[in-house]
């Protein structure tokens, strides 16, 4: 599975520079780990520690679907797949993130995003038809074909923006990353051009390319299945829809603007309780693998031997009912910062655990955070007439989309 993942980075063997088959031998991590510590440290003192600077006070609200929500929800309710909307609005802010380009997918149709969502999809395919794994019986079927063209111009959109952005530097040199920096409009793509190792050696075009592609490809669908179950486990529980909603509508009191600052993130606690919650119970990545470097012993005595690749649920550790009682109940109470349970730290691991552990989690949380409070400044959010049912793939899904019905606050009221 990991090599149907990194196929579309372009990482065939023999296209494979060193530093690929590093990241296949699962060392590059580290390096990728530095330079998600790099970022978030160079915008410590920023509004949105995650986030480029807005270059317009509107620049968040511009990325959310809510403007596009308010406009189909004007005559009352809508009834709306959240998958459809949400995975839009994560694809505009990670390209915005990352290379700085604004897509206005959500408005208008954008060909690097629509090739992005065809490879998730192809890749969720090919997942499901292991007699397709090997890649040159899979570039003869009609979907290889569709695969290697949305390959292709994935890459050369990295590509060109890297090209672009590597000219900017050799003729005008680091200063016009440090007025970048100083004006927090530094991307991944210039912290990635910036990294080097211990002897001086930057990255190559072909390394940035696949850390910037890792990240739009992980990004995207992890945070949209996270936020698209947020909202239906709220429409579901309208007392903590509202009760959400009161603690954002507290924080902003008296605020010129509703814009969420980097600091606010911390002072919403129950909205915190809310989205951990529907993260234990509808955890966006349901399962991870890993190869036992040495034996491991079991409670009960017996032993898994060293060299096995165990897959571990992470669907399954939280529907724990030793861990964690009547586990199908939607109970944000479990995460009351005052009332700490006794659980193993590893009873809620929507975000894996250890050293390998997900990368792009407080990213994930803040942009997560930031689009709830304000969907629900705007929005009441309300459960459609048939119930979802789960669709496990590559994330959590939901079986024909997962539907819900938004209302615009103001209709609520009338
Ligand atoms: C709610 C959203 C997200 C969830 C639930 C999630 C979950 C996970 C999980 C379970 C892993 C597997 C780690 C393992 O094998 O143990 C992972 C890895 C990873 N995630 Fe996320 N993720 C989310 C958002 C993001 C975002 C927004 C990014 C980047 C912007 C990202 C980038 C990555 C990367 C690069 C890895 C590989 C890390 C490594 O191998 O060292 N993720 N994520």
């Amino acid at each position: 599975m990991l090599q149907l993942c990194l196929s579309w980075l372009g990482m065939g063997p023999l296209t494979a520079s060193p530093w690929h088959l590093l990241l296949l031998g699962g060392a590059s991590w580290i390096l990728a780990r530095i330079l998600a510590w790099i970022y978030a440290f160079y915008d410590n003192c920023s509004r949105l520690r995650c986030f480029p600077q807005p270059p317009k006070p509107s620049w968040f609200w511009g990325h959310l679907a809510l403007a596009k929500w308010q406009c189909l929800a004007s005559k009352g309710t809508s009834r709306l797949d959240m998958f459809e909307h949400i995975s839009l609005m994560t694809l505009d802010s990670l390209q915005k993130c990352i290379f700085s380009v604004d897509s206005n997918c959500q408005e208008s149709d954008s060909k690097y995003i629509a090739a992005i969502l065809e490879l998730s999809s192809l890749v969720a395919k090919r997942h499901c038809q292991p007699f397709l794994y090997l890649d040159f019986l899979y570039y003869l079927t009609a979907d290889g074909r569709r695969f290697r063209k949305a390959c292709d111009l994935v890459h050369n959109f990295t590509d060109a923006v890297i090209r672009e952005r590597r000219s900017t530097l050799n003729t005008q040199g680091v200063e016009f990353l440090k007025a970048k920096a100083k004006t927090k409009t530094l991307d991944f793509i210039d912290v990635l051009l910036m990294a080097e190792d211990e002897h001086g050696k930057g990255l190559s075009n072909e390394d940035i390319r696949a850390e910037a592609d890792t990240f739009m490809f992980g990004g995207h669908d992890t945070t949209t299945s996270a936020l698209s179950w947020i909202l239906y486990n709220l429409a579901r529980h309208p007392e903590y829809q509202e009760r959400c909603r009161q603690e954002v509508q507290e924080l902003l009191r008296d605020r010129d603007s509703e814009e969420i600052e980097w600091d606010d993130l911390a002072q919403l606690p129950f909205l915190t309780m809310c989205i951990k919650e529907s993260l234990r119970l509808h955890p966006p990545v349901l399962l991870i693998s890993r190869c036992c470097t040495q034996d491991v012993v079991l409670p009960d005595g017996r032993a898994i031997p060293k060299g096995n690749i165990c897959v571990i649920s992470i669907f399954g550790v939280h529907h724990n009912p030793s861990v964690w009682p009547d586990p199908e109940v939607y109970n944000p109470f479990r995460f009351d910062p005052e009332n700490p349970q006794k659980r193993s730290p590893l009873a809620f691991i929507p975000f894996s655990a250890g050293t390998r552990n997900c990368i792009g989690q407080t990213f994930a949380m803040s942009e997560i955070k930031v689009a709830l409070a304000l969907t629900l400044l705007r929005f009441r959010i309300l459960p459609d007439d048939k119930e979802p049912r789960r669709k496990p793939e590559l994330i959590l899904r939901a079986e024909g989309g997962l539907w819900l019905r938004v209302e615009p606050l103001s209709a609520g009221a009338q």
